[in-house]
């Protein structure tokens, strides 16, 4: 199959590593379109492009040589891919914030192809908090990046922010776009007739009628992966406990504050249900006996709580299981995180287990993206940075593997 490949080039001393990206893509059999920026063509020629591709390379949308008077539009709707190489920090910076005052950065806004950056700049600027904010920003946005690597730099400076070989920068563009060709070939309908039930959030632990014990789940992993079911034509319930994001639209939401009410609301739910899986935080532990009414501070230094266990919502739906559900957890560890995500796994008889490092930038909490391993009884797959919408379609692949091998053993 041919790919149809728009290359960005920006203007960088890397810049002329991308006619080596460009002649390799060429090798690998893709079809490619060379853009640069305005700066860009102070490290390269367009000549050189044009002389490779045999097309015009654009630049600038207005110019009269432009053979094509929309050329952001149709140059953005009719590539598989947009590859950026290298990407200095002054274009991430716009990708991120939506500005278009370019013909690059209008083809980024206009596209609904996937893209991947190949950042190369000064240590520096890559390590600068404004520039580490905006690749988090398009990382959420669900850009994939090929990282820069450490190095003597063009500044004579050394550190991170060196292009990533080009040969490697090739073969995850490939990478890309072959699974995106097989998951388009699989249509994804994949999991019409299943039924998922998902908890979702942190749940909240009444002191008294003003003060509770939580967490800081925000429901976006739950609801990222309860959008990715639905849109794969499950059909969706989400038991929710407290969360600071919106559920997707096409999911049914139940609401549920305490650990004791997440259980209950699932266990009415579970018999219909063929997937369950425990995104939510749930806490381990509540208050014994909550006050009815306002706890008094007067004449109190100290004060003990006594706290009870919660019921083990996830343990209980394994527990109780029908024919045919599958059961899925997560584990938010800090620490021997695939050990104790095993662990977790054998206690409470799951068939996957996700277990996400906490501690690390970008995972856990609050991010829109995660870092996690899925674990199945057989398999161990360490993902990286990626957004939690993906990180829930990658689960999805695995309930469905699982699922096939099910099918295939019965
Ligand atoms: O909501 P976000 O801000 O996006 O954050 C996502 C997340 C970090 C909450 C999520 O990725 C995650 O890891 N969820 C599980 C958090 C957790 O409580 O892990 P745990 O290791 O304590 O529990 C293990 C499993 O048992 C979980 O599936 C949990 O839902 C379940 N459990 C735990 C206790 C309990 N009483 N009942 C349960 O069902």
């Amino acid at each position: 199959m041919t790919f149809n490949i728009g290359l960005g080039v920006t203007g960088g001393i890397a810049a002329y590593k991308a006619v080596e990206v460009l002649r390799l893509l060429q090798k690998a059999g893709c079809d490619v379109t060379v853009a640069m920026t305005r700066h860009a063509t102070e490290f390269v020629q367009p000549l050189t492009f044009r002389a490779l591709t045999d097309r015009h390379v654009i630049v600038d949308d207005y110019d009269p040589a432009n053979p094509d008077p929309i050329a952001h539009i149709n140059f953005s709707q009719n590539i598989d891919l947009l590859l950026i190489v290298p990407a200095t920090a002054n274009i991430i910076a716009k990708f991120a914030n939506g500005v278009a005052d370019d013909f690059l950065s209008s083809t980024y806004l206009a596209t609904t192809a996937p893209v991947i950056i190949a950042p190369a700049m000064n240590v520096t600027m890559w390590e600068q908090p404004a520039t580490q904010r905006n690749v988090e920003q398009l990382r959420a946005d669900g850009v994939h990046f090929v990282d820069p690597v450490a190095g003597e730099l063009a500044c004579k400076t050394v550190g991170t922010g060196k292009l990533e070989d080009v040969e490697n920068i090739v073969s995850q563009a490939l990478r890309l776009l072959n699974a995106k060709t097989q998951r388009g070939k699989d249509a994804k309908a994949d999991l019409a007739g299943e039924k998922l039930l998902i908890t979702v959030g942190g749940t909240r632990e009444a002191i008294d009628p003003v003060r509770f014990i939580s967490n800081h789940s925000s429901g976006k992993m739950g609801f990222a992966l309860a959008a990715a079911a639905a849109d794969r034509a499950a059909s969706v319930t989400v038991v929710a406990g407290v969360t600071t994001v919106e559920p997707p639209s096409n999911v049914n939401v139940i609401r549920a504050v305490s650990a004791e009410q997440m259980h209950e609301a699932v266990m009415k739910e579970l018999p219909s249900a063929t997937i369950f899986v425990g995104a939510a935080a749930v806490a381990d532990y509540a208050p014994a006996n909550a006050a009815d009414a306002k706890i008094k501070k007067e004449g109190r230094d100290t004060m003990t709580l006594e706290l009870k266990k919660t019921p083990d919502i996830l343990a209980d739906v394994s527990r109780n299981r029908h024919d045919g559900l599958m059961v899925v957890g997560f584990a938010a560890e800090t620490n021997d995180v695939v050990g104790y995500a095993r662990s977790k796994m054998e206690k409470k008889g799951l068939d996957i287990v996700v277990a996400n490092d906490i501690t690390k930038e970008g995972a856990g909490f609050n991010t829109d993206t995660n870092i996690a391993t899925i674990i199945t009884h057989t398999t161990e797959t360490e993902l990286p940075l990626i957004s939690k919408r993906e990180l829930g379609d990658r689960i999805l692949d695995e309930v469905i593997r699982l699922r096939q091998g099910q099918s295939i053993t019965n």
